[in-house]
């Protein structure tokens, strides 16, 4: 029986049915054969009928359904061996995902997903990169808003830089027009399996120390000059930016790391930030950053959170996640700033001489921006694996796919990676 080019798991989901979606349109211009897979056959055949209407009348009734269920490792085995690549929504990462990634390795199949935790991506990492690198499969996290617009910026600056790039800085904003806000307080801007995987890792967020030394046992060297953290609180910009608090800096490490120990490449340093109009907004995140971390350490208070979303999130997680408005007008835009030195420049005895700025851009970070670059990851891994590493393995999206053509697809489809700055400091 020949395999399905790719099968979103987890399509009954909030982010797996925009999966779908994306499915429906990028079918429409690049033929590829695709299915859906989820735990209950009455909420895959709904939601291939609530897709087709939306898309514009589409008979979606012809989409393979398979049956699958964390719980029940066949069902997963019978799942992946019936797709090339499986992109999977299944969420929170830690609680669900490890079980399908082992069901790809044994079935020889590719593994997409969207995961933003840390600890589940490079536990993975550690248990199963030997194995998934044997079997010949391509195991890559984070090919969502986690983390592919600063993993593949930094990859896309480094190849860009004339010269060598020592730092990038990263500043994210958001923004929407005025008239989505009062939208935005009644249904929020993001979905609660979202809430449910921040809650697990920061809560387990203490295993990374431990992981860490047993993935890394190595450090890297002392580069110089060594970019610093900016205090917590500082102004870039005429905004207010604080440490950006995704996976993004976990993951940007781990492919510079990878390219120093693969290619012996100077890792690039790498320090995310996130921007705010008012100093107020951003001590009110700050507070209920700390505030949140700090109940998600008891079982009780970490029931709290999960059970009262709403409440402990300042009205930005719901059940029903953010309407198509809010979504459709939330803009994003990562500007990465990159210094080095330009060619022939003395880097032992001089300061970096260059900078380049790049900017990445879109629309609908959670669920449009991110299903469309798990969806061109996906196909990346399907089409143009003589560009990829080695024959597989757990890499991150910067390793497995700097040599591909990932960034001019995403360019093609609204997510944008663009030089805007290339100057002599
Ligand atoms: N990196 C990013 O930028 C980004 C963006 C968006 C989302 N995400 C991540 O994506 C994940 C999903 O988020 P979401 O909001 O879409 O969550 P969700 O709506 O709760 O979806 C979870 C999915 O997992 C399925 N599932 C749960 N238990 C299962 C089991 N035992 N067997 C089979 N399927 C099972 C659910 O199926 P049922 O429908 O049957 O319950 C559902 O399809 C989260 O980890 C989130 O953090 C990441």
């Amino acid at each position: 029986m020949s395999r399905l080019d790719i099968v979103i798991f987890g399509a009954t989901g909030f982010t797996g049915r925009k999966a779908v979606e994306e499915a429906v349109r990028i079918s429409k211009k690049t033929p590829i054969s695709w299915g859906v897979a989820g735990r209950s056959q009455q909420k895959l055949e709904q939601l291939l009928a609530e897709v087709g209407a939306k898309t514009g009348g589409d008979d979606l009734s012809k989409v393979k359904m398979i049956i699958a269920d964390v719980k029940d490792e066949q069902s997963l085995k019978d799942m992946t061996s019936q797709a090339k690549v499986i992109a999977n929504c299944c969420g929170p990462y830690r609680l669900y995902g490890e079980p399908v990634i082992k069901a790809c390795i044994a079935t020889k199949t590719h593994h997409v997903d969207v995961s933003g935790e840390p600890q589940f991506i490079e536990s993975q990492q550690l248990a199963h990169g030997a194995a998934a690198a044997a079997a010949g499969v391509y195991v890559v996290s984070a090919c969502g808003f986690d983390s592919i617009p600063n993993d593949m910026g930094v990859v896309f600056l480094q190849q860009n830089f004339p010269g060598t790039l020592n730092s990038v800085e990263s500043y994210l904003w958001t923004h929407m027009p005025d008239q989505y806000y009062k939208e935005m307080m009644t249904g929020g801007c993001i979905h609660y399996g979202t809430w449910e995987s921040l809650v697990y890792s920061l809560a387990h967020s203490g295993e990374l120390s431990a992981l860490r030394k047993q993935l890394f046992p190595t450090k890297l060297p002392a580069f110089k000059p060594r970019l610093e953290a900016r205090s917590r609180v500082h102004k870039h910009d005429s905004k207010w930016c604080l440490p950006f608090p995704g996976a993004d800096n976990s993951i940007v490490y781990r492919t510079q790391r990878y390219f120093y120990e693969t290619k012996q490449q100077r890792p690039v340093q790498f320090k995310a930030y996130i921007s705010m109009n008012s100093l107020a907004t951003t001590i009110l995140l700050i507070l209920n950053a700390v505030f949140v971390s700090a109940m998600t350490s008891w079982g009780w208070s970490r029931k709290l959170l999960l059970n009262y979303p709403r409440l402990f999130s300042m009205g930005m997680v719901t059940h029903d996640g953010p309407t198509e408005g809010v979504m459709d007008n939330t803009f994003f835009t990562f500007t990465l700033r990159g210094e080095g030195w330009s060619e022939g420049a003395d880097m032992e005895n001089t300061k970096p001489d260059k900078h380049m700025v790049v900017k990445v851009k879109g629309v609908n970070p959670g669920y449009g921006a991110t299903v469309t670059a798990l969806m061109y990851s996906a196909l990346t891994v399907l089409k143009e694996q003589d560009k990829m590493p080695g024959t597989g393995g757990v890499l991150t999206t910067g390793a497995a796919f700097k040599d591909t053509s990932l960034i001019k697809h995403l360019n093609e489809n609204n997510l944008t990676f663009e030089i805007v700055c290339d100057s002599k400091k």
